[in-house]
């Protein structure tokens, strides 16, 4: 901010207090007087000849504390410090040090580059040296193998980004697995109260959480490591690189890991975390209106402290250069403005720097009345938004972000969505919409758990793209929008000559379903074991969006199948069912027609095409005939925006007997057949959820099988099973109940109720008898062995262990005892103690889905409960399993939707026979449900949901 400018705004009664012998301004002088300052330097103390004005007079120390004053005046009303652009090749990463740097110079030879900006357009070799990008050259004319000291890689032509930029994360700060002893993201405390401005993400930092390596895995180089969000303001933030233990004695050292280490600290880029709605409102109990009341109470406060000083450093500005001593010695005593000097308050701090536009804010805020209140706010205070983070409502007032020609970039979730009202409105197209209005978007994680584990940060922008963010924006997103919005552009974000040696190496088309980093270089220095891929096999086609159809055309070709007797669908290139009666013939372009809603012919057109005549006809480019997939989930029909107990079903009392079975909830008895969730479920594909009773506790209760379709519910179908099975928690969710409150007991319960209730007719009964099977809720290793105790002792019990993030570790026994499994850890993570040895996955680790596999466990996968937003990517998820776990598509599918049947032991009758045809192939993104067929019924449920 201008100096200038804010002149104006000094009170003149400011002026009036400054002590006895005031020092005579006009207000215009003042302004004059702040020009001059501007260009003041203290002389040199040699220099320095005191002079003597009036009766006062000064000593050297005084004149000397004067001086330093004034620096600090320079210091803290200089303008923000920018960039030259682009930076020199030349020029030193501040983090490089000969001891523990990059010390070999590295080449990749023949890589396909996107540099920040856009795609180089023929492949590359890129060399970097102590922790810089050098050069950048056209691949193929370029000799390294003479060159000393250097290592060549040749990636035959794959894929390589700059390190992604994620503006959001809370690991350092709450590190894995997470412990109540040390998460330190929100400082909430009475006496401190929401407005914490003065607080420091740097002081939350540990610099041993394993988070940063896995997060590094998935090509995350640099992240802002901001508090959370309960406060109003929140703190200041900090940017780091994901390199644990990188320094020169490879210690456990916080300064280590910030970005700006090596930057002399004074001049390193400040950033402050602040929250709109719904948190603090939740947490201080005030409403909306109490929120920004006590924010503009503070600003108020630091606007006067700023004002102060402003005015200090005039007077004192002037005093230095009349030599006025009598003026100066007022300006230092103890006074009105402050304790002898310049006016500062460690507490007021960042709220000053704020207003001095020397402090990057970044607002936690959702919904378009909170953009416009924090808008308002910035221009009664005079400071600009870096970013509004979350901000899912932010699609639906894109010019109003626009208008406040702060250039806010909208730091935002691709589908994480609908878990609170501020989260109801997220829209999968947001990143389309944003853009389209020039709004800069970033994808960010919000890192802290498995919903938003920063390790999958580019499958957000993966799935953008998949929803019509071009590819450029899509891997901007992730890269250089973030970078520029933090202002740390000069050095991350784009792969150019002068910028820090961070560098992706992936395995495929970054933008495409499970792509894999190869290699993560941060600083130029490589973070993950050097692997083995294949030469020829750089694919790095991009992957498709979604076909952009017009509204009318849709809805004229949704009208007709519920009628349609018979279907011709032309172009299929991909069919996945089990139909016995039904073998595609070996053409890779079929035609399929569907004669009242069963699938009578599937062959080349000329075979099928004669036995239908008045048949409508369906062209699809790239068909794909998939069955429909089905999810488990504890919300899905149960609880519509999680954090609302009025949208939702209700928990099971906690203190109840949970030996008797009467106290077991029935989900069939509370499904609502509607929400946006059931619409993701429909755009991927998925047509049936088996949905337990959600909470925590020893007895869950009694899970439904219902039907995803439109205008299902419980009279008409929409259920197509009653009571799937009877669900239990052994592990620490389970501890929250009155009588099993710790796992022993969980365990002990279990096995009283299946010795107790043998023969008898009731819940408890069938499950002992095995009639209904128990799902045992458990990730633990040890907890998992004692549930295969329990199989060995009632054999009788159909057991089957659903989440078991850690069943790798104890696979053989799994297998052994023949217990079926639902694993719902394939992209999960260590982030609760419990489930702290799970395998994260590849590049890290091998997949815990291939270990199953090798260890014959028969399992079925599902998404991790919470996760109703995430299933309109359910088959993309399948997609990438399999090629970590490499297996083959038909495999992954059917891990989500016939192996379900099996673990559960579903009847023939009651097993999903829904089958869905899409254009495009939806284990690649970009491919849209066109039709969806219910098998029990013989007709068209689904027409072109994402349309809807
Ligand atoms: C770095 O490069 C710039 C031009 O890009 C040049 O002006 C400068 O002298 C170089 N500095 C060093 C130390 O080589
Ligand atoms: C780069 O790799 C691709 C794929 O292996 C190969 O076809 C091409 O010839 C290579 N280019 C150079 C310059 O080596
Ligand atoms: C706005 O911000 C985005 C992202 O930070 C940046 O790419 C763009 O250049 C900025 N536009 C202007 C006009 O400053
Ligand atoms: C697939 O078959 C249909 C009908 O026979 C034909 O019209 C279409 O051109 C074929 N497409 C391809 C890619 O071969
Ligand atoms: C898994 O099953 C296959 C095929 O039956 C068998 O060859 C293999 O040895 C089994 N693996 C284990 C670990 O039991």
């Amino acid at each position: 901010m201008d100096t200038l400018k804010l002149a104006g705004t000094i009170p003149s009664t400011a002026f009036r207090r400054v002590g006895p012998r005031r020092v005579f301004l006009f207000p215009s002088l003042i302004a004059i007087s702040i020009l001059l300052f501007t260009f003041y330097r203290p002389p040199e103390l040699s220099n320095y000849v005191v002079e003597f004005h009036g009766d006062a007079q000064l000593s050297h120390s005084q004149w000397d504390k004067l001086d330093a004053h004034l620096q600090r005046c320079e210091e803290l009303q200089a303008p923000w410090q920018t960039y030259d652009f682009p930076p020199s090749a030349n020029r030193t990463n501040p983090r490089w040090k000969v001891s523990s740097g990059q010390k070999q110079t590295v080449v990749l030879r023949n890589v396909t580059v996107f540099d920040g900006d856009s795609i180089l357009p023929e492949p590359v070799d890129i060399v970097f040296a102590e922790g810089v990008v050098q050069s950048i050259t056209s691949s193929g004319a370029n000799n390294f193998d003479a060159v000393a000291n250097t290592i060549v890689h040749n990636y035959h032509g794959h894929f390589v980004t700059p390190g992604l930029v994620d503006m959001h994360s809370h690991h350092l700060a709450i590190p894995w697995p997470s412990l109540e002893s040390y998460v330190d993201d929100n400082e909430i405390n009475e006496a401190t109260g929401p407005l914490t401005p003065m607080v420091r993400a740097l002081d939350a930092i540990k610099p041993y959480d394993i988070a940063a390596k896995i997060i590094a895995s998935g090509g995350i180089t640099t992240s802002l490591i901001l508090p959370g969000s309960a406060n109003i303001m929140g703190g200041e933030a900090y940017p780091v690189k994901n390199f644990l233990r990188g320094g020169e004695y490879g210690e456990e050292i916080v300064e280590e890991l910030l970005l700006e280490h090596g930057i002399a600290k004074e001049n390193r880029r400040r950033y402050l975390k602040m929250a709109c709605g719904e948190n603090p409102r939740r947490v201080y109990h005030h409403t909306r209106m109490g929120n920004a009341w006590h924010f503009r109470h503070h600003m108020a406060r630091a606007k006067e402290l700023r004002e102060k000083q402003d005015a200090w450093c005039a007077a004192a500005g002037i005093a230095r250069q009349r030599k006025d001593s009598a003026a100066a010695a007022t300006l230092l005593a103890e006074g009105p403005y402050a304790k002898g000097g310049l006016p500062e308050e460690l507490e007021l701090d960042s709220s000053v720097a704020m207003l001095r536009g020397k402090i990057g804010i970044n607002v936690h805020c959702y919904e378009q009345e909170d953009f416009e209140d924090m808008l308002l706010h910035s221009e009664e205070f005079g400071f600009r938004i870096q970013a509004f983070h979350h901000a899912l409502s932010a699609w639906k007032v894109p010019e109003l972000i626009k208008s406040s020609g702060q250039n806010i970039t909208i730091a935002t979730f691709a589908d994480f969505s609908l878990y609170k009202k501020e989260a109801y409105d997220g829209n999968l197209w947001a990143g389309k919409i944003l853009t389209e209005h020039g709004v800069p978007v970033a994808y960010k994680s919000d890192h802290v758990d498995e919903n938003t584990n920063a390790r999958y940060l580019l499958s957000q922008a993966a799935t953008a793209h998949s929803f019509g963010l071009s590819e450029l924006l899509a891997l901007q997103s992730v890269t250089s929008v973030p970078a520029k919005s933090l202002e740390l552009h000069h050095r991350v974000g784009y792969l150019k000559p002068g910028y820090d040696a961070d560098i992706v190496v992936w395995n495929s088309h970054p933008l495409s379903a499970g792509a894999n980093a190869l290699q993560v270089y941060i600083d130029g220095k490589s973070t993950l074991e050097e692997k083995s891929f294949s030469p020829e096999a750089a694919d790095n086609t991009k992957p498709g969006m979604r076909a952009e159809t017009a509204a009318e055309d849709i809805k004229l070709f949704c009208e007709h199948p519920k009628r349609d007797e018979s279907i011709v669908v032309t172009g299929i290139k991909n069919f996945y069912l089990d139909t016995p009666d039904i073998k595609p013939s070996a053409s890779f372009n079929l035609t399929m027609v569907i004669n009242n809603g069963k699938i009578s012919c599937l062959g080349d057109q000329d075979r099928c095409i004669s036995t239908t005549s008045t048949s409508r006809v369906i062209t699809l480019q790239n068909g794909h005939v998939l069955p429909g997939l089905t999810t488990i989930s504890d919300t899905l029909g149960l609880a519509e925006i999680e954090s609302e107990e009025t949208t939702a079903d209700g928990y099971a009392d906690r203190t109840a007997n949970v030996l008797d079975p009467e106290t077991a909830l029935y989900t069939k008895y509370g499904i609502h057949f509607e929400g946006k969730a059931f619409n993701r479920a429909r755009i991927g594909g998925v047509t049936r959820s088996i949905t337990y009773p959600y909470g925590d506790g020893f007895l869950q209760g009694v899970s439904v099988g219902i039907k995803t379709a439109e205008g299902g519910n419980p009279i008409n179908g929409g259920i197509f099973k009653d009571d799937v099975a009877l669900h239990i928690s052994i592990g620490q969710d389970a501890k929250s109940s009155l009588q099993t409150p710790s796992v022993s007991k969980s365990i002990a319960t279990l096995r009283r109720i299946l010795n107790d209730n043998k023969g008898k007719d009731t819940l408890y009964g069938k499950a002992a008898n095995g009639k209904i099977p128990v799902v045992a809720h458990s990730e633990n290793k040890y907890d998992i062995l004692q549930l295969v105790k329990i199989k060995y002792d009632f054999p009788k019990v159909n057991l089957v262990i659903y989440g078991a993030s850690e069943a790798p570790a104890v696979a053989d026994e799994i297998a052994s005892a023949g217990i079926p499994v639902i694993f719902n850890a394939a992209h999960s993570a260590p982030s609760e103690w419990e489930k702290k040895d799970l395998l994260v996955g590849p590049p890290l680790t091998i997949s815990p889905v291939q270990v199953l596999l090798e260890s014959n466990v028969t399992f079925a996968l599902s998404l991790l409960p919470g996760h109703d937003w995430h299933l309109a990517n359910l088959p993309i998820e399948a997609a990438a399993i399999a090629k970590e776990a490499g297996i083959s598509s038909k495999q992954a599918i059917d891990l989500i939707s016939i192996k379900i049947d099996d673990v559960l032991g579903l009847q023939k009758s009651e097993r999903n026979s829904d089958f869905v045809i899409w254009e495009g192939d939806p284990l690649e993104y970009g491919a849209s449900v066109v039709l969806t067929f219910d098998g029990d019924n013989r007709e068209v449920v689904g027409c072109w949901p994402e349309a809807e």
